[in-house]
């Protein structure tokens, strides 16, 4: 979480950091800051603030009238970690001499014991947080007569944990010294410019010529130039990043805010991640993909894994994987399985699904899978994201950026790309004959459209969560590839509503929750007829039997259905695999509308990050 952006070498610097920090705000947004150098007085200068969903738009009003600038800015959108989101632990920190400032996005593990240390020395910590020990330990070593890349890398070696730094100081003040550890930094260069930021959508609009810092690597950004080396003092060459978004795609474009954009973007996210995948006679093309079919075949299980909304695809892509690849499947949690002692060795395929590519859980859990052994396949929606770089074979949605918090279009994208990599396995096993691969090749190439009907009727899904804005409590109901989706539209309701929500399969209802079933009580059922819906439906007779009120996502023109709960959302009907692709679309609308209603900020859901990438 966190969002970095420096620039140096230009007219206008506060503008540029002002306007990267705002297209960085879905990592983080409790506080913000700036630190630049005065023209006049050629001091450091610091500018925070903690004004929870509005920190940057405070900022610029509080820099408004800020002094001419030299040299290199360094700015700062966050998501406290250590430390409450007040304005003394919001970033940039300073030194003790107050000539050396840090933005810092992740964790140091060992702050603890480095601020032990650093206080016993006389120096003198000004705030909560993990960060600023850094700012202390260039210090100390630019005091030791170090240029500031060799104060960083010296002061990076006893760091632990997980971090992507920029760091200016007064000694070099035209220089940013960037570091990083697993957190992603992306570097840009123009001809008398240099810029750094946490992602590549924050700099596209200054420049395409963008750089990759690898792991373990400090570079030194200066106006026209960029050198890096590694943690050993060593030359390395950056590596120049491939760009397929656009400034365009990260606006809002006419809409309220970017969730309903990404609402309706999701028909042109699906068919783009899908072009060139299915090949006329049902056969799967996924040319990034670089591990050979036969390996793939290889494989005893899959084993997939996800956070959040990435992990309810998970959950699909595994029953997907089971039914067409005959293959012992499961999914698991990123950060469950990473300190379980699960059986998975060279014999397991991993999934891991993460539309960032760069969440610390899933990331960890993909180092530890091939540590023992397996093969890891990441689908990510960000080229060249950190997951990917560490992965076997990787599979990328096209999505293009999403900005909303909770995740729409490229949670559909997810699903869609999932069921074509299980098609592809099944295939390659050849535990799918012709005619059914043709059937699921044939569905996908209709899924595009049938979430553009179900989009085309969020306006009528949004009427009838309305009638539901002031519910407490809302039951997710599904069985079989209902489940994943009523896991969704539960996390989407918690995330965006802050509406109680709990998913649970239909059947298990009866052993224990039901208590729990009163009058005023909403339960939500995927009651589609592809899924085992005549046992769903007597589920459903059970809430309703003691007074809940019940919402089925249920197929178009299914009146018998309609006639037995109190309110439809009807999705246009698809294989029973590919319907949780549809009925996104209504669990979306369906917490927009209650989340709009109560007045809350769908794009900026309180306490959350788009990006997290501390554990
Ligand atoms: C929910 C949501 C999150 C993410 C989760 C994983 O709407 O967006 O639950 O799905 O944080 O993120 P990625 O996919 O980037 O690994």
């Amino acid at each position: 979480m966190c969002g970095i952006f420096g620039i140096t070498g230009t007219t206008e610097p506060l503008g540029a950091i002002l306007a990267g920090l705002e297209s960085l705000e879905y990592r983080g947004y409790d506080s913000a800051g700036v630190a630049f150098f005065d023209a006049g007085s050629g001091e450091l200068r610091v500018v925070r603030v903690a004004e929870l969903t509005h920190s940057v738009e405070k900022l610029r009003s509080m820099v408004a009238d800020a002094p001419a600038i030299t040299g290199a800015v360094i700015g700062h959108t966050r998501w406290a970690t250590h430390g409450a989101p007040t304005e003394r632990n919001a970033h940039p920190h300073v030194d003790c001499t107050g000539n050396v400032a840090i933005v810092h996005n992740g964790i140091i593990e060992n702050h603890r014991e480095l601020a032990e240390a650093l206080l016993a020395n006389g120096h003198v910590l000004a705030s909560d947080t993990d960060t600023e020990v850094i700012a202390h330990l260039v210090e100390a070593e630019l005091a030791g007569g170090q240029g500031l890349r060799e104060a960083v890398r010296r002061s990076m070696a006893i760091l632990r944990g997980d971090f992507a730094l920029a760091i200016v100081a007064l000694v070099e003040p035209d220089a940013i010294v960037v570091a990083r550890r697993t957190s992603p930094i992306v570097i840009g260069r123009t001809e008398n410019s240099g810029l750094v930021a946490s992602d590549i959508a924050a700099l596209v609009g200054a420049t395409r010529e963008l750089y990759l810092l690898g792991d373990d690597e400090i570079a030194e950004i200066r106006p026209g130039s960029v050198e890096a080396c590694d943690l050993a003092g060593n030359p390395v060459e950056l590596r120049r990043l491939e760009v397929t978004w656009s400034v365009a795609d990260a606006k809002k474009d006419g809409y309220d805010d970017f969730m309903s954009k990404e609402i309706h973007e999701q028909p042109h996210a699906i068919a783009q991640t899908l072009l060139g995948r299915i090949t006329g006679d049902g056969e799967t093309e996924i040319e990034e993909l670089t591990i050979p079919p036969a390996k793939l075949a290889s494989y005893r299980r899959v084993l997939f894994l996800g956070c959040g909304s990435s992990y309810h695809a998970a959950l699909v892509g595994r029953q997907s994987v089971e039914t067409w690849g005959k293959i012992h499947a499961d999914a698991d949690i990123s950060s469950e399985f990473r300190y379980r002692l699960s059986v998975v060795g060279p014999e397991t395929l991993v999934v891991a699904v993460s539309q960032s590519g760069e969440t610390v859980d899933s990331l960890h859990a993909i180092r530890e899978a091939r540590r023992r052994g397996a093969g890891v396949i990441t689908v990510s929606n960000v080229v060249d994201s950190v997951m990917a770089r560490e992965s076997d074979g990787v599979c990328y949605t096209h999505a293009g950026p999403e900005i909303g918090v909770a995740s729409t279009k490229c949670h559909t994208a997810q699903l869609a790309l999932l069921q074509v990599l299980a098609l592809h396995i099944a295939r390659a096993r050849g535990t799918i004959d012709e005619a059914e691969a043709r059937v699921v090749a044939d569905g996908l190439e209709s899924a595009a459209a049938l979430v553009g009907q179900a989009v085309a009727r969020a306006a009528t899904y949004m009427d009838v969560a309305r009638r539901f804005a002031t519910v407490d409590d809302v039951y997710f109901l599904g069985r079989r590839s209902g489940l994943p989706i009523a896991m969704e539209g539960a996390l989407k309701l918690k995330e965006l509503a802050y509406v109680r929500a709990e998913a649970y399969p239909a059947g298990e209802m009866k052993h224990g929750p039901i208590s729990l079933i009163k009058p005023g009580v909403v339960v939500l059922v995927v009651a589609t007829r592809t899924g085992l819906w005549e046992k769903v439906m007597a589920n459903v007779e059970e809430m309703r039997a003691r007074g809940a009120t019940i919402v089925a996502i249920a197929d178009d023109g299914d009146d018998e259905t309609a006639g037995l709960v109190d309110a439809v959302l009807a999705i246009p009907s698809t294989l029973e695999l590919l319907t949780p692709i549809v009925a996104a679309v209504p669990n979306q609308c369906f917490a927009y509308a209650i989340a709009r209603a109560r007045g809350n900020d769908v794009d900026r859901p309180r306490n959350l990050a788009k990006v997290v990438t501390v554990e």
